[in-house]
């Protein structure tokens, strides 16, 4: 496994690379970062190359977010940060898989460039906008991380991004996470929280893909209910589900063999 940093014209952008062959780009979760895919990195299956970035201000990337306002990052931001990645990286297309806010930013990379999306791993993630409930959930979140900062977004939300099956049997899991969660400034998960608070609705993408999909989800998924992944499998021609079932929302990590063996080949 490697880790490089990209240096673009403006900022740069740490990713974990590992593996020789048909580029997939892994796309983590909120408020994680790249380093969310060491499993996957450590155990690259035969021909793919994956890359793995940390989405913008995460670990530390790129330029910090005191700006508030119009200045806030989009998910569409995210995305047109992957997109400079792999052109830095002379990659026309790219597989793209993206676990729940990874999915999300996955969407934006179809909507903005279908072309450049060879193929799309869903994981623990939903085409739908936020519900009113999920917007006023996003308001006590940047509540929580402004009074209690990283450390209190992780103690809040670790126990619901794992399942309960892990809880039982894989309890120093809870540390590796947390420890994920509060490497990143309070600045960067607050941007991260706006900019899914106000992410569009992708759900009218789902028919018109036309790549090879797979979705993924932890069958003990506390965050997003497996049926969002059985709605997307029903509205996306020729997509397949594969549901682990004794994992929660961070599927890769609470399940890596499974989630391996769900990938298909390149
Ligand atoms: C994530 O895991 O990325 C988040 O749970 C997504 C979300 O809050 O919508």
């Amino acid at each position: 496994m490697r880790t490089r940093v990209a240096s673009l014209p403006d900022r740069s952008i740490r990713y974990l690379e590992a593996g020789e062959g048909v580029p997939l780009v892994w796309l983590h979760a909120f408020p994680l970062s790249a380093d969310q895919w060491l499993p996957q990195l450590d155990r690259v299956p035969q021909g793919w190359r994956v890359i793995a970035p940390d989405l913008r201000g995460f670990r530390g990337a790129g330029p910090a977010f005191e700006q508030p306002g119009p200045e806030r990052p989009t998910i569409d931001d995210y995305a047109a940060d992957v997109f400079d990645l792999m052109t830095h990286l002379e990659l026309p297309t790219a597989h793209v898989g993206g676990l729940s806010m990874g999915g999300y930013v996955a969407f934006a990379m179809v909507h903005r460039q279908p072309q450049r999306v060879a193929g799309l791993v869903l994981a623990n993630t939903r085409a739908a906008a936020d519900s009113p409930q999920g917007k006023l959930n996003r308001t006590a979140m940047l509540e929580l991380v402004e009074r209690e900062g990283s450390a209190g977004v992780a103690a809040q939300m670790v126990p619901k991004l794992l399942g309960e099956t892990t809880r039982a049997e894989q309890p120093d899991l809870a540390d590796v996470i947390t420890r994920l969660i509060t490497v990143n400034s309070p600045e960067t998960i607050a941007a991260a929280v706006w900019a899914m608070r106000e992410r569009p609705d992708s759900t009218p993408l789902l028919g018109r893909l036309s790549c090879p999909v797979t979705i993924i989800h932890g069958g003990e998924d506390a965050l997003i209910p497996v049926g969002e992944a059985e709605s997307m499998r029903r509205a996306i021609p020729g997509s397949r589900l594969v549901v682990l079932p004794r994992a929660g929302h961070l599927s890769n990590l609470e399940d890596p063999a499974g989630f391996s063996a769900a990938l298909r080949s390149p």
